[in-house]
């Protein structure tokens, strides 16, 4: 079976972006890959965050996965943190990664533009070596995120071929080991529909888990007035009518003749269907954090058993000195 990975940080609560660019998406896919969903932690730490609300907000992310569909008898779901490979294997990666192609990734360039340099922690930085490493340990052959982790992948597979290049085949033959590719080379899978859901106050920036007003976002929890209300306040054309199952010429046919109203109160509608059961099952969930717990203790020990193959791999190719 093919592998896929994927993984959301636990910044704030989850928001349609997330859903419909990649969640969504890997319950489709868990029936036919075998799926391995991380919540990451680690890269939740690359800006400003609260301590106090850094843990509860993993097992609430956790929670949700498996609200969403996310089938534990067939995916495999862990913290990053709980698996001490993707550390490691960063270290090891971070050495034969040039500083010029972290300089150029635009979520750096944007978030540490905001920040200032005096302000910025180098993880901020080096952030996308540990995404490599969340998906190269795991030798994936695909990886289902929305359209903004394009370059996050595109920074992936040229990190992979580099260390592929730079120490596997015959060089690490030599080394006892079994030559050819360390790593495989991952692909992006960006959904056709979703890839970028925008803010509902500001037509030309996505919907995101760090913009300061709660408006421009539904969060998967909005009990039913909240989002309403935030369906009614927003301005942008560009929201898709995604969550019917239905195409989109279909919508478009249904909704050619009404006005803006009807069409919010339709699209609010539909929303409220989608979401509700989502909502209902989190609850149910969360009334047994033990529960949770169990399932990202089970993840992680399958997890371990991947990601350490991978990592002695490297370790062996690199020509470290094993005890
Ligand atoms: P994060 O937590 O910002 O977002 C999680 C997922 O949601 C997608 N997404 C969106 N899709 C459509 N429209 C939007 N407005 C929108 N906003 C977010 C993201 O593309 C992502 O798929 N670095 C990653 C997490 C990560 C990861 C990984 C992902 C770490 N390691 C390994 C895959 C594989 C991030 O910060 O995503």
């Amino acid at each position: 079976k093919k592998r896929i990975v994927s993984g959301v940080q636990p910044t704030g609560s989850i928001h349609l972006g997330n859903y419909l660019g990649a969640i969504k998406n890997w319950i489709a896919l868990q029936n036919t890959y075998e799926t391995l969903f991380f919540i990451v932690d680690l890269h939740a730490i690359t800006l400003p965050y609260d301590t106090q609300q850094l843990s509860k907000a993993t097992r609430d992310t956790a929670a949700l996965y498996l609200a969403c569909g996310v089938d534990t008898s067939k995916a495999s779901v862990f913290v990053q943190s709980h698996v001490r490979a993707h550390v490691e294997l960063m270290w090891l990666l971070s050495s034969a990664t040039p500083i010029g192609w972290l300089n150029r990734m635009i979520q750096f360039k944007e978030k540490s533009r905001k920040a200032g340099d005096e302000n910025v922690g180098v993880a901020l930085l080096t952030y996308p070596v540990l995404m490599a490493s969340d998906i190269l340990l795991y030798q994936s052959d695909f990886v289902p995120v929305g359209e903004d982790q394009k370059q996050h992948l595109e920074l992936t597979r040229e990190l992979a071929e580099r260390v592929n290049y730079l120490f596997g085949g015959r060089k690490w033959k030599k080394l006892g080991g079994r030559g050819g590719a360390i790593f495989k080379v991952p692909e992006p899978l960006i959904p056709p529909a979703g890839a970028r859901v925008m803010s509902l106050t500001d037509g030309f920036s996505k919907m995101s888990k760090s913009a300061p007003s709660d408006q421009s976002r539904i969060n998967l929890l909005d009990p039913k007035d909240v989002l309403a209300n935030k369906i009614k306040r927003c301005k942008t054309d560009s929201f898709p009518g995604l969550i019917t199952g239905k195409t989109k010429q279909e919508v478009a046919e249904e909704c050619q003749d009404m006005n803006w109203g009807t069409f919010k109160n339709v699209l609010t509608d539909a929303l409220v269907d989608h979401l509700h059961p989502i909502q209902v099952r989190y609850e149910e969930i969360m009334s047994d954090p033990a529960y949770v717990d169990n399932v990202l203790a089970e993840g992680a020990s399958k997890a371990s058993a991947i990601a350490d193959i991978t990592l002695n791999d490297v370790y062996q190719a690199m020509g470290f000195l094993r005890r």
